[in-house]
C-alpha cells in the first residue's frame, strides 16, 4: 500500500479495487505502512510486512492469510514457503524461529497499544506528513515534491531542491550535524527522502521543518543571469515547438 522509493501510498479509499478481477486473491505488501492506519480486512486475502519499519526489529516478517488459502499450496512450493507449515506450529517446528525478533515485536506492539494503538499512530502519521507537505508546498519554488497530491505517502516524503541540486548534499550534511540522519533519497530515485515511521515523534518533524525553513533562507537559489539573447533564444525555441505542433501565429495570438 506504500511505496518507499518514490514516496506514494494507496489508501483503501483511493485504491482502484475495481481493477482486480473477481476471484483473484489480493496480496498486499504493507511493510512500510502497517500499523499506521486501520485496515479493512475484507479487502485482502494475504497481507505481508517486514517488521522493521513500524512493528519491530528486522528479521521477522508478519504474514496474515485468509484461512481459505491454507492447505492449498502447489506441490512444488518448498515446505518453508508453505504458510500451512507455520500455521501448524508450534506442534511441528521445521526451523528455529527468530524468537528474539518475535518477542521484541510483541513487546513493541503491546507498548504501541498502551500509547493509544492504531488510532494514535494514524493521527500522528497524518499530523507529521501534513506538516511536512504543507511546508514543501508553501515553498514550492525551493522544495519540489512531484508526487501527485492524492497519493503522497504519509511515511516517506520525497522532494528535491530542483533549482540547485548541489544544495541537496549540503542539506543532508547539515541534517546529519543535527542528528537527523538518512534523509538521502534511494539510489533509484535520488533527492531527499524523509521517513516518518511510527517511532518518529511529531517533535522530530517540527525540528526538521524549522531546519528546512532556515536552510532555505540561508541558501537561496541563485538564478542564472538571463541576458536579452538568452531570453530571445528561449522564446524562439518555444515558438518553433508550437509551430511544429501545428500552431498558427497571428500577431500576438496563437491558434491550433
Ligand atoms: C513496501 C516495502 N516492501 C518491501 C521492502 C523491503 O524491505 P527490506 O528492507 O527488508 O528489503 C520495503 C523496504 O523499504 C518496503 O518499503
Amino acid at each position: 500500500m506504500n511505496e518507499t522509493v518514490n514516496g506514494f501510498e494507496f489508501t483503501e479509499e483511493n485504491f482502484p479495487w475495481h481493477k482486480i478481477p473477481k476471484g483473484v486473491a489480493t496480496v498486499c505488501d504493507m511493510s512500510s505502512n502497517i500499523g499506521s492506519r486501520p485496515i479493512n480486512w475484507d479487502h485482502f486475502d494475504v497481507v505481508y510486512a517486514g517488521a522493521q519499519k513500524n512493528l519491530g526489529p528486522t528479521g521477522s516478517t508478519v504474514i496474515i492469510v485468509k484461512e481459505s488459502l491454507l492447505n492449498n499450496a502447489d506441490k512444488d512450493v518448498p515446505i518453508m514457503c508453505d504458510w500451512t507449515t507455520f500455521e501448524n506450529s508450534p506442534g511441528t517446528y521445521y526451523n528455529t524461529p527468530p524468537v528474539w525478533c518475535i518477542y521484541v515485536m510483541g513487546a513493541n506492539m503491546s507498548y504501541q497499544n498502551q500509547l493509544g494503538g492504531i488510532e494514535k499512530f494514524d493521527k500522528d502519521c497524518e499530523i507529521r506528513s501534513k506538516m511536512l507537505y504543507d511546508l514543501v508546498d508553501s515553498a514550492s519554488d525551493y522544495y519540489v515534491c512531484r508526487v501527485n497530491k492524492g497519493f503522497r505517502s504519509r511515511v516517506n516524503a520525497i522532494f528535491r531542491i530542483e533549482g540547485d541540486l548541489t544544495l541537496e548534499d549540503k542539506f543532508i550534511k547539515e541534517c546529519e550535524a543535527l542528528k537527523m540522519v538518512n534523509v538521502k533519497g534511494h539510489p533509484y530515485n535520488p533527492g531527499l527522502r524523509i521517513c516518518m515511521y511510527n517511532a518518529m515523534p511529531i517533535e522530530g518533524v517540527v525540528e526538521l521543518c524549522k531546519f528546512m525553513r532556515k536552510f532555505m533562507e540561508e541558501n537561496p537559489i541563485k538564478l542564472p543571469k538571463l541576458t536579452y539573447f538568452d531570453a530571445y533564444g528561449v522564446a524562439e525555441t518555444i515558438r518553433m515547438s508550437l509551430w511544429k505542433a501545428g500552431a498558427k501565429f497571428d500577431d500576438d495570438r496563437v491558434t491550433f
